[in-house]
């Protein structure tokens, strides 16, 4: 069978863990792809979509900074990717380019896997950026009651409520508002780079995690480090854990999955990918 092509396409790109998930999957699942990375920068996007499909792509995840502009360049969008107004798959079949996003996706799944279910829960976001806007509305569709988005310029808080106002409560970013969201959240999510590796920016204080309902989850969706600032004081408090990995490989799987066209066991594979993380984020 004919080996296809797939890749990641962003700027930076270099840094990114996509190849290492997706040929680790495509060898423990033996379908004919493999994986690779370009970088392709701003305001190439759509050069590069026209070009990929007589390069041999059958599709490619995009990232930085090309998510936004892909949304008016594919000829048609999944659900996610029109409601996040972000692309981070592009599908090229039959001749066209479907645009999807599995961010939001990849999120829930990770939640669920640690037995947390958005529905019915009251959760604090902290963040109303582009990662937030997957987490924020995956968490108002799974079905939250409640979803306070703390977030510094509280316009941006209040653009993202606009699509579920019933679900979102926008709110700042001062300490006491997030005491405030913390003391009535089931659970807790960082969406904000803070505390990211190579990123300046850190919470200057950790006080409304004292703040949180006892068993609430505190959830970070930085990987790198593996447990950031924030997640270390709320595992000192007593409280369960989680950072991003689970939804960096799970947003992958469902990709791979929108490429291929095919179903992916994740309990198949999980092991393989992990292994293949552990040795990429080793050096
Ligand atoms: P991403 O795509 O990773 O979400 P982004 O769209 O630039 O990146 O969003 C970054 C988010 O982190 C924003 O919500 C940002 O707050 P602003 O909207 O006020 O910029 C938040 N953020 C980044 N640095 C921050 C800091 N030092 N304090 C508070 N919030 C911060």
């Amino acid at each position: 069978m004919e080996t296809k092509k797939l890749c990641v396409i962003g700027d930076p790109v270099e840094h990114s863990l996509s190849p290492v998930i997706h040929n680790a999957i495509l060898k423990e699942t033996g379908l004919p792809y493999v994986y690779g990375r370009v970088r392709v920068r701003g305001g190439e996007t759509a050069g590069f979509l026209r070009r990929a499909a007589a390069e041999g792509y059958a599709g490619f995840n995009a990232t930085m900074p090309h998510k936004i502009d892909l949304v008016e360049l594919v000829d048609e969008l999944d659900a996610d990717a029109q409601l996040y107004q972000a692309v981070n798959t592009v599908v090229l079949r039959d001749g066209k380019m479907r645009g999807c996003n599995t961010d939001g996706r990849g999120f829930l799944q990770m939640l669920l896997e640690a037995g947390i279910s958005p529905e019915d829960k009251t959760v604090t976001v902290l963040g109303a950026g582009g990662a937030a806007r997957a987490v924020v509305l995956k968490l108002a569709q799974a079905g939250a009651r409640r979803i306070f988005v703390c977030n510094r310029t509280r316009s941006k808080a209040e653009a993202l409520a606009k699509e579920f106002p019933m679900q979102i409560a926008p709110c700042g970013f001062e300490e006491q508002t997030l005491q405030d969201c913390a003391l009535f959240s089931d659970f807790l999510v960082n969406t904000t780079p803070m505390g990211m590796s190579g990123v300046m920016a850190r919470f200057e204080r950790l006080n409304f995690l004292e703040a949180l309902p006892k068993g609430a989850a505190v959830c970070d969706i930085i990987y790198s480090p593996p447990e950031t600032m924030l997640l270390a004081r709320a595992r000192a408090l007593g409280h369960p854990t989680l950072n991003g990995l689970g939804m960096l490989i799970y947003q992958a799987i469902f990709a791979l999955e929108e490429f291929t066209d095919s179903k992916i066991d994740a309990q198949k594979v999980l092991p393989a990918v992990k292994t293949a993380l552990d040795e990429a984020m080793k050096v």
